[in-house]
This record gives C-alpha cells, structure tokens and sequence, in this order.
C-alpha cells in the first residue's frame, strides 16, 4: 500500500526527469486471464484523462479483455476519475454507489479506481477506510501497472491500493488502443508547474515533463502511415513545451516539425497565455495543416483577480495576444475558460471579466464557478461572495457567451467550409464532423464520406452547431 502525500506532491526538483522505454509488463500469470471476459472504463474529466483510458484500454485488452459500454455486464469495471472540480467528484461518487451494488450480486467483478481523484489525499483514505471493496485503487503515475495490481488481486483478495505522490517520469513503451480511427490525441507534455493558486492538476499529476521531439514526432509519423487526419498535441500547458528539457527547443520548433509530416490537421490543448510567443502564432499563421483554431484561457478579465489566480498575466497582456493572434491569423476561432466567483471577486471584477467577452466575443467559452480544492492556495482565501451571487454571476456570463457564440457562428452561413466527417451525428440520419475552425457541422451523407475530408456549404446556423451539404466528392 502506498498512499498520496500532498507535501510531495507539491515538491518540485532540477532533477533530470527519467524516460522509462521498458515500464511495462504483464505477469506470466496473469496473460490470459481476460479471456471471453468484458471490461468497461468509465472516463471523467480532460483530453488527458480520455488518452489515458487509451492506453488503460490496450493494457487490459492485452490480457483478453474485451471492451464493453455497458459496466452491467462487465467482469472489470475501472473508474477513470477528475478531480478538477466538486461536480466532478460527485458524480463518481454517485457511479461508485451503482458500482457497490453490482459487485453486492457478483462479487467476482474487480474494480479499478484511478485517475485524479486517486491522488488526492482525503479520496485514498476514504477508499481505503469506508470503500474497501474497491479492489484496485491507483494514480495517474502508475496506471500502467494495472496488470501486476491485477495479479495481487486475485491472488490475495485484498484492495491494492498504490498511489505516488511523485514528480512523475516519462513512460514510452504503452501500448494505445485510440478510440478514433481518424483523430489521434498525442501528449507532448505531462504535468504543470504554473501552480495557478485554484487548480489540483499540479498535484495530481505531477511536475511538467515534456516528451523528446523525436519520439513525439515519430508517433505522429505512424499515424500518417495509418491514414489518421488528425493529432492533437495534448499536454497541460503545451505552450511551454521543451522549456523542462534544456535543448534550445520550443512549442513552435514542435508545431513546425509536426506540420512538416504533412499530417493534415493538427490541434494542441490546452494553452497558457503567459507561454504564448509570437514565434508560435507565426508559425500557426505559415502551415495550412495547422488548425487555426485556439483554446486560450482566460479565467478572469480582472487583473486584481488574475493576480490573486497567480496568472502572470494582465488583462491588457491578454487582450495584445488575443489581437495579435487575430491579426496574424485572421480567420482564427478563438475559446476560452473563465471562472466566476473567485475569493473576492467583486461586482467591479466581475463586470470586467464582462467587458472583456464583450470586446473579444470569444467563439466559445467554458465557464465555471470556482469550486475549493483542499491543498490549493485558494480553498484558503477569504471567501464572502455568496453561492446566490455566484450563481447569478455564471447565468449572466452564460447569456452573453451564447450570444457570441450564435454570431460567430452566423459568418458560417452560406460559406464553403473543409470539415474532417469523424461519424454519425447524435441527431440520427446524420454525419458529423468539425470545421478547420473547430465548428460542429452536422450533414445529411452518405456513410462513405466517414474518415474523409470534404468540402462543405453550411445551410443553417445554430448557437452550438451547424447544417451544411457536401458539395464534393
Ligand atoms: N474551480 C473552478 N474551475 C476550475 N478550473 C480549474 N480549477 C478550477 C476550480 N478549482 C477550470 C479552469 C481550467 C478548466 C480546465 O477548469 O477554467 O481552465
Ligand atoms: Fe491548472 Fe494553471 Fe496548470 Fe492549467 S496552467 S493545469 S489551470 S495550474
């Protein structure tokens, strides 16, 4: 058993960073054991944590497991968790009671719990004390030891429970199972040290790492060779790439070198403003297969508040770079994250963080009401807005975000847009797909066009998503 520690979780070092190429292994005895039996991952949170059940997924297949969508039926159920929120909590807490009670009519399915949540100090006691029967809990840094937790399991019947509360490494030899056959996530990057005084992941998973160019550029090579139409390069803050690995290379090095694999499209999540070089909008702004289209959080538009968030950056510094990005790359979308109800945010801070929707009219934004997370610098600041404000706070921005977000989309009307047609839409009888510019394009085609990328004359216009024929073959 090894628990989570938050004092070494916070703990950074110049230590060099090891690449792990040989991490992996599933015990002699354990090889079949999934034979013409079914798992299922429930996945919670980021892009990141979607990647990572890629990978848990291969692991566990690699034993025989076969993947079904439906946990009543499934021999391993393993909960993927975030913790980057309250309501992200509950609801796997919530599916751990739904969980309790198929395990009370077949003890013999496992459970896995990992993930974020796994990390944080007060869930692995909780797991441990009141969750007993939870079999196997494990954190981010140590998922691909699943197989040997598996092995104990079985043999010993007692919860294995192994967390570390590390800087973290750098695991090369995972075996992936991608849910797409088109769109490929390809992390870059692991970890965060910006420590903005709200967010967990700095905790949860660990100091920033980033992945050698060479073998990031070789993965996105396989690919290509695969037929995939899409990467996007994930990491928690990927604008500062290679700054950990002291060899003169950068986030705009990276996007170049990528682009020269003549990959068609690629995206990268999530950026930092305060990493954001005009080298890497210049190179964005030079390579078509580049997507111009960038997620660029905001969190508030008070600089009091940004300051108290530990941003680094004013709202003047992020409206130049917003403008800058605009200019250089006119057709850009551009969407964000903003918090509301930060401790001490004023009605003056809020309406500039309503000011500054107004004078950038974001294509989108995902917005949020601070929620504390235990161990952050700012689950102990004063805090004397109510959850009534708060609330109101969020159903305001809310209105003014739709109305941009309906605008944006309205330019789309009657323009010939290249939209990658990924499968059937959620509204039947249909495809769906995205704009180079990240729009949600819904079309009325035949399967045939699933993988390609066609050109497309958008018919009707929605706040969230678009109609639209294709017009090529
Ligand atoms: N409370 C509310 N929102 C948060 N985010 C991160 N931490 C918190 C928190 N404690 C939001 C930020 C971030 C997005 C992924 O989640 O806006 O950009
Ligand atoms: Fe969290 Fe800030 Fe790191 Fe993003 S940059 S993961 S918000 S600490």
């Amino acid at each position: 058993m090894n628990m989570p520690n938050i004092n070494d979780a916070r703990k950074r070092t110049n230590n060099i960073i090891p690449i792990k190429r040989d991490d992996f292994i599933i015990p002699e005895e354990v090889k079949n054991i999934g034979k013409n039996k079914n798992y299922c991952i429930l996945t919670y949170g980021c892009q990141m944590n979607v990647h990572d059940s890629e990978n848990i997924s291969a692991i566990i297949e690699e034993m025989g497991y076969n993947k079904i969508d439906n946990m009543d039926n499934a021999n391993v159920i393993i909960l993927n968790t975030c913790a980057i929120r309250e309501n992200a909590h509950n609801k796997v807490m919530g599916m751990l009671g739904r969980i309790k009670h198929l395990k009370e009519k077949n003890p013999d399915i496992i459970t896995a719990f990992c993930g974020c949540m796994a990390q944080e100090v007060g869930i692995a006691n909780k797991l441990k004390d009141k969750y007993p029967w939870v079999d196997i809990v494990m954190g981010t840094h140590n998922f691909h030891k699943l197989p040997i937790y598996l092995k104990n399991t079985i043999s010993t019947n007692k919860q294995q429970l192994e967390v570390y509360s590390k800087e973290g490494d750098v695991i090369e030899c995972l075996p992936v199972k991608r849910d797409s056959k088109y769109k490929a996530w390809v992390n870059i990057m692991y970890g965060c040290d910006k420590f903005c005084t709200y967010c967990i992941v700095p905790y949860t998973r660990g100091k920033q790492r980033s992945r050698l160019p060479d073998d990031i550029i070789n993965e996105v090579k396989e690919l290509v060779k695969n037929n995939y139409k899409e990467v996007t390069l994930l990491g928690q803050n990927v604008n500062a790439y290679g700054k950990d690995l002291n060899i003169n290379y950068n986030m705009a090095n990276l996007l170049e070198d990528v682009a020269l694999t003549n990959i068609p499209r690629i995206r990268f999540v999530t950026s930092h403003p305060w990493d954001f070089t005009s080298d890497m909008i210049d190179i964005i702004a030079k390579y078509d297969n580049i997507m111009p289209y960038i997620h660029l959080p905001l969190q508030s538009g008070s600089t009091k508040i940004l300051n108290k968030m530990g941003r680094r950056y004013t709202k003047e510094e992020y409206i130049k770079l917003f403008k800058e990005i605009k200019n250089k790359i006119p057709n850009c979308s551009i969407t964000t994250d903003i918090i509301v109800g930060f401790p001490g945010e004023t009605k003056k801070d809020f309406k500039d963080t309503i000011d500054i929707v107004n004078e950038l009219k974001f294509d989108l934004a995902y917005t949020f009401i601070y929620s504390p997370r235990e161990g952050t610098p700012a689950s102990i600041m004063k805090d004397n807005v109510s959850v009534e404000e708060k609330k109101e706070r969020l159903a305001t921005l809310n209105e003014l975000i739709n109305k941009y977000a309906n605008l944006n989309n309205q330019k789309y009307k009657d323009k010939i847009v290249q939209v990658l047609i990924e499968g059937q839409s959620e509204k039947g009888n249909m495809l769906m797909g995205y704009t180079d510019t990240m729009k949600l394009v819904n079309i009325k085609a035949p399967e045939k066009y699933i993988g390609k990328i066609v050109n497309v004359k958008i018919t009707d216009i929605k706040t969230w998503s678009m109609d639209g024929v294709i017009i090529d073959d």
